[in-house]
């Protein structure tokens, strides 16, 4: 039997033991650093993940109180995963940045963004996933080039251009960044005509064929690509790139990527021959992101080309939904 194969056999069988024996639930989201403090997450302002501030998820008891489920502080990335036993309803929770790490470097860790209600973004077996939107945090002052862009000061000498601060430079990895836990693979009961079991690769049409939609299963179209992929394609695509939306995408290296490693993404879900598992597929497209050359952007990009379209002998298995 070839490796790969056994390897996602284990796999499945992991992740169906461990959803089944116990439940289990993971909220994830980011925090952005609001510079201009203006209460939301800008391009513009170069809003960027924050690493250092602490996250509260406290729920209501239903009776006017509220009670603090977990606290933790964001990672490198910005980002963070708190993952609880079992299957609590946490959709009356929310999440707040409460302010800095302990032994932060940030001074954007004033809290001050609203909470944000916890969205279950699917149930699989006895796997919840939540998402939370964007959490900000901010500065104890707007940052001097917040004021000067939005106000021009007037006067006969034009001050000289308020110079754009470059976004913080990441240090060199030595390894992957935490990616979001990602969903185990579907039970195979639930899905009658996934050819599950048998090699099946489809390109990024064949997702985005409304014919096909039923196998669209572990993850929805509306589903965030920064969910799946992690606080580096947030910083790269925003934080509102859909899946559905991140498959049209195409003329540059950077959204050829995204698609086909979207499209390799969904494929490793609907075939357990497909070459790239789940979690490798969010591997090489974050190497390539953090490399950041376009060579190695489109050098990944062609790669997940080649496995979606079946390595030249596989091809797509799916039959119109009823
Ligand atoms: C925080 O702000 C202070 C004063 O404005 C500055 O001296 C310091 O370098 C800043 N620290 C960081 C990590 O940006
Ligand atoms: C999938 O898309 C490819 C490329 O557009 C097409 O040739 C193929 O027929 C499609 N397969 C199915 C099952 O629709």
């Amino acid at each position: 039997m070839d490796p790969l194969f056994k390897f996602k056999l284990c796999f499945l069988a992991l992740s169906l033991f461990l959803a089944t024996a116990y439940g289990y639930t993971v909220v994830s989201g980011f925090v952005f650093c609001d510079k201009c403090k203006d209460g939301q997450v800008s391009i513009f302002d170069f809003d960027y993940p924050i690493n250092g501030v602490k996250v509260k998820i406290a729920c209501g008891d239903g009776k006017g109180g509220v009670t603090d489920l977990r606290e933790e502080p964001t990672n490198f990335f910005g980002g963070y995963t708190m993952s609880f036993e079992g299957t609590p309803d946490l959709s009356g929770c929310t999440a707040t940045v409460t302010g800095p790490a302990q032994g932060a470097m940030t001074n954007c860790s004033a809290g001050g963004g609203p909470p944000r209600s916890l969205k279950l973004l699917f149930r699989l077996l006895d796997l919840e996933m939540y998402g939370v939107d964007p959490l900000v945090s901010q500065p104890d002052q707007p940052m001097s080039f917040c004021s000067s862009r939005s106000a021009p000061v007037p006067g006969p000498k034009p001050p000289s251009p308020p110079s754009l601060p470059s976004l913080p430079k990441l240090p060199p990895l030595p390894k992957l960044p935490p990616l979001p836990p990602l969903p185990p693979f579907p039970p195979m009961r639930q899905m009658p005509h996934t050819p599950f079991l048998e090699a099946s690769a489809c390109q990024h049409e064949n997702w985005t064929n409304p014919d096909y939609k039923c196998y669209w299963r572990a993850v929805n179209p509306d589903t965030k690509v920064a969910v799946i992929f992690g606080a580096i394609a947030a910083e790269r695509y925003g934080t509102d790139m859909t899946l559905w939306k991140g498959l049209q995408g195409r003329g540059d290296p950077y959204k050829t990527l995204l698609r086909e490693a979207i499209t390799a993404f969904l494929n490793s879900y609907s075939s357990l021959h497909f070459p790239y598992h789940s979690l490798s597929v969010v591997q090489h497209f974050n190497l390539a992101l953090m490399d950041g050359s376009e060579r190695s952007v489109l050098h990944a990009a062609l790669r997940f080309k080649h496995a979606n379209s079946g390595n030249g002998h596989v091809t797509c298995k799916f039959d119109p939904c009823k």
